[in-house]
């Protein structure tokens, strides 16, 4: 099968697609694909990975024109695998000559600066959670915090989130505003409003309504397609929403 991949020696932009065919059996993954490609063709191919389980978050990619981790897509299932998003000027412009039935393509997620290859600078993404401080200062002293079963449910699907970035990769708000915190850490900041055995909650859902934050968000729901752990953060951003203005 041929696959289409997004270089960028010196980062910033994609400067050009490499066509490279590989032997593909079943059960192999993109990632695997991409090491096909490094190891037997193109040691020049940069790309991010590290668990190769769906569980670190390293490998996320534009795959396709969707917003997935290169270790959990299986290629021959990728036909099958529809995900139909809103779009924006990444997901729609695409390589001359690219044929979406005999090929895979693969870019870098988009929203974020290149950096080579297949590889972007996550920074914007984790800078929003610094921004919104999305961590609990411990209190010297204080007694274990117990938490019941129906307390834990609240933030069940949002404690789950990997930190891949592909909700932030899929959003056309990130593609337009810079400033735009993202659906990530507006979905972490609920977590811990939710979070009864948090003191100061009420400051997490203060800091998630900052006008670059939940405001922005138009409820696009990419995010919610894309997330491969279920977390649904346009949820959690319709109930900031609505806790915002009630
Ligand atoms: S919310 Fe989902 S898509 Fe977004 S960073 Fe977390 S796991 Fe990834
Ligand atoms: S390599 Fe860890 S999520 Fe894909």
């Amino acid at each position: 099968m041929l696959f289409r991949v997004a270089r960028s020696r010196s980062g910033e932009k994609i400067s050009h697609y490499d066509l490279y065919k590989v032997d593909v059996k079943k059960g192999m993954t993109v990632l695997d694909a991409l090491f096909q490609i490094q190891n037997y063709m193109d040691p020049s191919l940069s790309f991010r990975y590290s668990c190769r389980g769906a569980v670190c978050g390293s490998c996320a990619m534009l795959i396709n024109k969707v917003p997935r981790l290169a270790c959990r897509t299986q290629i021959l299932e990728l036909a099958d695998t529809k995900v139909k998003l809103k779009p924006f000027l990444a997901l729609t412009e695409a390589p001359l000559g690219w044929n979406p039935e005999s090929e895979v393509l693969v870019e870098p997620l988009p929203n974020l600066p290149i950096l080579k290859d297949l590889i972007v600078d996550m920074a914007p993404f984790f800078d929003a959670l610094k921004q919104l401080e999305l961590w609990v200062v411990p209190k010297e002293g204080t007694e274990p915090r117990k938490q019941s079963p129906e307390e834990r449910k609240l933030i069940d699907r949002y404690v789950n989130c990997i930190l891949c970035g592909l909700c932030y990769g899929s959003c056309p708000v990130n593609a337009e505003h810079k400033e735009y915190l993202g659906p990530a850490a507006l979905a972490k900041s609920w977590r811990f409003y939710q979070d009864t055995r948090i003191e100061e909650r009420e400051r997490y859902l203060q800091a998630a309504l900052a006008p670059n934050g939940a405001p922005l968000c138009d409820l696009v729901m990419n995010c919610v397609r894309v997330c491969p752990k279920d977390v649904a953060p346009g949820g959690a951003i319709r109930r900031i929403k609505q806790s915002g203005s009630s």
